[in-house]
């Protein structure tokens, strides 16, 4: 019934046919503001959710696909008896106050958030599926990032750290500052998403977190950045020389248990599923007490709009069913 973007919304009680949504989907490609479409109206993503929900709609869903810090925002919906889609990490993993997903279950709503780890690939449904048929997660583990992933794939296969970066920001894989991927810090998230899951109780303040950014070039500016990524170019080919020596290729993992997360370089076996790992391909390797000797592993490409757009309606649909 409706879209919000970061100024304005554009709402109708009966419905948006798909050939408005396809209009207004076109719209934001071409960089248009939704207050500047058909049928806009200016406002808040605050004001566009109580203006919805003064409506009596009928089993209200609030779909996030924002990158913000959107707590406040999904408390309201919850508030109005929304229940909540999310492919956005960031108010699962910062949690303030009052998180989400306790505050989903008080009231009686569902979250579901699928693409907030693997994109597509159905990782959260498994974890549930696991859960929920009596078997215990010992641990979860594996290579969350298409970004990292290339990255270090490509320097397994001996192309120079500003090389392999310099391709992955033309392939439009990193963030506009490539900092924000080189640090770690969404794959933490990812990391403590599942960790939530499987009984841990810490918080991204307790995640162990290795940055592959040099100290000294975390607060320059990005063009600063870039500029010295060139001089990390010798240290990454001894780094990833000296494993390959011991028969091993470097990954960036994350490793959760209940009582641990771990976010950073592991050294794998050249014969270990982590190893010929391709492209922005994801991997998510389960051990349980049911997959123990032999654990489960899910391995697919884990971002592009495609895929994530699929995890997020089938989180819709799976809503809408189940009522
Ligand atoms: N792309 C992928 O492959 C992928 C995979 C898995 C998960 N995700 C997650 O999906 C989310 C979106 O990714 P993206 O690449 O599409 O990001 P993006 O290009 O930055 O788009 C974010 C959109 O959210 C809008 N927005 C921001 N804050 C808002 C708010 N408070 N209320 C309403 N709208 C707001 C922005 O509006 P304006 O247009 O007005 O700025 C923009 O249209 C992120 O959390 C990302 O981590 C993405």
């Amino acid at each position: 019934v409706g879209v919000i973007d970061s100024h304005g919304y554009v709402f109708d009680a009966r419905g948006l046919t798909p050939r408005r949504l396809v209009a207004l989907s076109r719209a934001k490609q071409e960089g248009k503001a939704l207050v500047d479409c058909t049928g806009g109206r200016a406002g808040t993503p605050g004001e566009a959710l109580a203006q919805m929900a003064a409506h009596a709609l009928e089993r209200p869903i609030l779909v996030d696909v924002t990158a913000g810090e959107t707590t406040a925002l999904l408390s309201e919906a919850l508030a109005h008896g929304m229940d909540l889609v999310l492919a956005n990490k960031r108010p699962l993993a910062e949690e303030g106050p009052e998180p989400v997903l306790a505050t989903a279950a008080g009231r009686g709503r569902r979250v579901r958030h699928e693409a907030t780890v693997g994109a597509g690939l159905p990782v959260i449904d498994t974890v549930a599926k696991l859960r929920e048929s009596g078997d215990t997660i010992l641990k979860i583990s594996g290579s969350p990032s298409g970004t990292l992933g290339y990255l270090f794939a490509e320097l397994s296969r001996g192309r120079a750290f500003s090389d392999a970066l310099g391709e992955a920001m033309r392939l439009g894989y990193t963030e506009p500052d490539p900092r924000e991927d080189l640090s770690g810090a969404d794959v933490a998230r990812k990391a403590v998403i599942l960790a939530r899951m499987v009984g841990w109780t810490g918080t991204l303040a307790d995640v162990q977190v290795e940055s592959l950014v040099p100290e000294p070039l975390r607060d320059v500016s990005r063009d600063a950045f870039l500029a010295a990524v060139p001089t990390m170019d010798a240290a990454w080919a001894a780094r990833v020389g000296a494993a390959r020596a011991r028969g091993a290729a470097l990954r960036y993992t994350a490793d959760v248990t209940a009582k641990r997360v771990r976010v950073g370089i592991t050294e794998v076996d050249m014969t270990h599923p982590l190893a010929s790992l391709n492209g922005t391909d994801n991997q998510f390797v389960f051990t349980t007490r049911r997959y123990r000797d032999r654990p489960l592993v899910i391995t697919g490409p884990g971002a592009g709009p495609a895929v994530t757009a699929a995890g997020v309606l089938n989180d819709v649909l799976a809503l809408a069913g189940a009522r």
